[in-house]
């Protein structure tokens, strides 16, 4: 079954579909939103050889040419220099204003490409076609585009919406078991944030999105692209409720820095990890149940993913280190921080005001040195 979820930005508007077979119709989706019928599809190595040839067909099949822009794959692509390289390439295919970007692949070929497409000659259109869970259940709706710097993740960006995403659950089917755990820490965040009946649901059907099961995976990429699209539609750049999509992400942020952004540690992995520690911390400071933060844990370690700072690294974390990339360092010097914490499943609030001193003995607690 095909559905399609209405991201409410007025003028801004647009359609995220959800489906099986979409790549093959993605054309004939596609060519109403194309003034001339020709689009650049950026994609990377892994992608474009695994999906690449069915994209293209059913482009060239509704008339539209396409310019395929392939990039390495990996975190280190999401550069200044691959910025620079993805820009070049673009402006030797004498793009237009008139014409679309198609960003074909995972969340770093949406980052980077989304990006582009912000700053080509000042700003021109690109389509969402993601393909990776982390991809079709977060980064490719909402508008948030970015590359990073040496000094951090994301840190040089805008927000700039596509107008049109095409989530294709097929093209899951060869996605890494890793990267699918990975997406489904994202997953998962949306019944801890906001809908504990999605949690419950995600606690008995878990394994079947894994599997990749046709009507689960259905389920659960749908309903949490419905969740992103009405917290999105409410607050396009995040000056409040979105920034609860940030449940795990201060932590996980961390954890990520520490390890130094790459294979030793995903970017959901980071996430599923900040999120388990962030519902004891707030059980740790009386705000939710001991027995809610335990059962968070549980649903994600049942699918094998982090939930403890042992599982991240058999060495043990510097607290401090730590502390000091949760916030600008200055901001934790200065000893209060911003978190998502939990009320209870399904119920994640903004915390403007968490002590500093108080999250370095959590973390002592839970074996950082
Ligand atoms: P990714 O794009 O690096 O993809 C992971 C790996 O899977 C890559 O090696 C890729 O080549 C491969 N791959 C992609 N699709 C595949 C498929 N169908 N079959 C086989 N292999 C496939 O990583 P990701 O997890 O999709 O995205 C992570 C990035 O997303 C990070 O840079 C993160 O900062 C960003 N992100 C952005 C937002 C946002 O709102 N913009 C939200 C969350 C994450
Ligand atoms: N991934 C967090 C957001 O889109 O706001």
């Amino acid at each position: 079954m095909t559905r399609s979820i209405g991201v409410g930005l007025g003028e801004r508007a647009y359609e995220v579909v959800v489906g099986q077979g979409l790549l093959d119709d993605a054309g004939l989706r596609m060519a109403p939103l194309l003034k001339r019928r020709r689009t650049a599809v950026v994609s990377d190595e892994t992608v474009w050889a695994l999906h690449g040839a069915r994209l293209t067909a059913s482009l060239k099949a509704a008339g539209i040419a396409v310019m395929p822009v392939v990039v390495p794959p990996g975190e280190q692509t999401k550069s200044f220099t691959g910025l620079e390289s993805l820009l070049d390439r673009l402006l030797a295919l004498e793009l237009d204003r008139g014409d679309l970007i198609t960003a074909f692949g995972g969340g770093v070929v949406g980052d980077l490409a989304g990006f582009a497409a912000a700053i080509y000659k000042r700003g021109i259109g690109f389509i969402q076609i993601p393909t990776t869970l982390l991809a079709q259940v977060d980064s490719s709706v909402g508008g948030k585009t970015a590359i990073d710097t040496p000094r951090g993740k994301n840190l040089v960006g805008a927000f700039h919406q596509p107008r049109l995403v095409l989530a294709d659950l097929d093209v899951l089917a060869t996605l890494p078991e890793r990267e699918m755990r990975a997406g489904y820490a994202e997953v998962i965040k949306y019944g801890f944030l906001g809908d504990f009946a999605f949690f419950e649901w995600l606690e008995a059907n878990g394994p079947a999105v894994l599997a990749r099961e046709p009507q689960a995976l259905s389920r659960a990429v749908a309903r949490s692209i419905e969740m992103k699209a009405e917290i999105v539609a409410e607050d396009e750049t995040e000056q409040g409720r979105r920034a609860l999509l940030n449940l795990g992400h201060t932590f996980g942020h961390a954890l990520e820095a520490e390890t130094g952004y790459g294979e030793a540690l995903l970017h959901g992995e980071a996430v599923a990890a900040g999120q388990a520690l962030a519902f004891r911390f707030s059980a740790a400071q009386g705000l939710c149940s001991s027995q809610d933060a335990t059962r968070a844990s549980a649903a994600m370690a049942a699918t094998g993913l982090p939930t403890r700072l042992s599982d991240v690294s058999a060495t043990p974390f510097d607290a401090e280190r730590l502390v000091a990339h949760m916030g600008q360092d200055k901001k934790a010097e200065g000893g209060r921080l911003t978190f998502i914490l939990a009320r209870a499943l399904g119920e994640a609030f903004v915390a403007k005001d968490v002590d500093a001193g108080a999250v370095r003995t959590f973390l002592r607690q839970e074996g950082a040195v």
